[in-house]
């Protein structure tokens, strides 16, 4: 599936805001991959609570539509919202689809009762766990030639999105990841020094 190695492949997924509707790959190839990511994707006891939706065509559009409708309702003024929306349809609306990460809460609740003593940890690790799963479906995509960026309009969209593609109302919305045909390249990046980060002792 990756066309590049593994180490090429990390590094170049990025940030992309610049994105545009067409894809360098299928529909199908598209709905494989994240399929794939998910089934391979670690959870804690294997619990395998993530859940994705992958939203293309006019369902890509709609949410990005619900997006705009809850920020007009919330912004300071007209000027901010026309920011706001002109972000929106450059870097997410102009893309050619979008995947909802979920986290079932009923996987979390179901663990917690099993597992009494670790029960504060099982809506955390449902966190890294829809993390890894996001993190794997980036670099997955870009390496096929599809560039991503990472959002977080979860509570403003909640109601809509459950509404709109009537989803279980236990997945709870985590995070939402725009893609498309990479159209610009993604911004500079700074590097902290790696020496501060990582500490090896032999
Ligand atoms: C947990 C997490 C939350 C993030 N939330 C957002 C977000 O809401 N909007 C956004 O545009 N980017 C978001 N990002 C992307 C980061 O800003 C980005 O990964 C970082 O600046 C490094 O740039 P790169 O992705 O190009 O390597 C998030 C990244 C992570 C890991």
């Amino acid at each position: 599936m990756l066309k590049k190695s593994l180490k090429d492949a990390i590094q170049d997924r990025r940030s992309y805001y610049q994105i545009g509707d067409s894809s360098p790959i299928s529909d199908e190839k598209i709905q494989s991959i994240i399929e794939f990511t998910v089934r391979h994707s670690p959870s804690a006891f294997n619990s395998q609570s993530a859940r994705v939706v992958l939203l293309l065509g006019d369902n890509h559009l709609k949410i990005w539509g619900f997006v705009k409708d809850e920020l007009k309702k919330i912004s300071k003024s007209e000027e901010a919202f026309k920011a706001s929306e002109e972000k929106i349809n450059r870097s997410f609306l102009a893309g050619h689809g979008t995947l909802l990460f979920f986290e079932d809460q009923s996987v979390v609740k179901n663990l917690q009762a099993q597992f009494p003593s670790y029960k504060d940890n099982f809506p955390v690790w449902g966190e890294h766990s829809s993390a890894i799963n996001q993190v794997l479906a980036w670099i997955a995509l870009e390496s096929e030639g599809l560039g991503a960026s990472l959002q977080h309009y979860n509570l403003l969209i909640d109601k809509s999105v459950h509404q709109e593609w009537n989803i279980n109302p236990e997945w709870k919305l985590v995070a939402q990841m725009p893609f498309g045909e990479i159209e610009g390249e993604p911004q500079e990046k700074s590097f902290e020094a790696i020496g501060n980060r990582v500490l090896v002792f032999k």
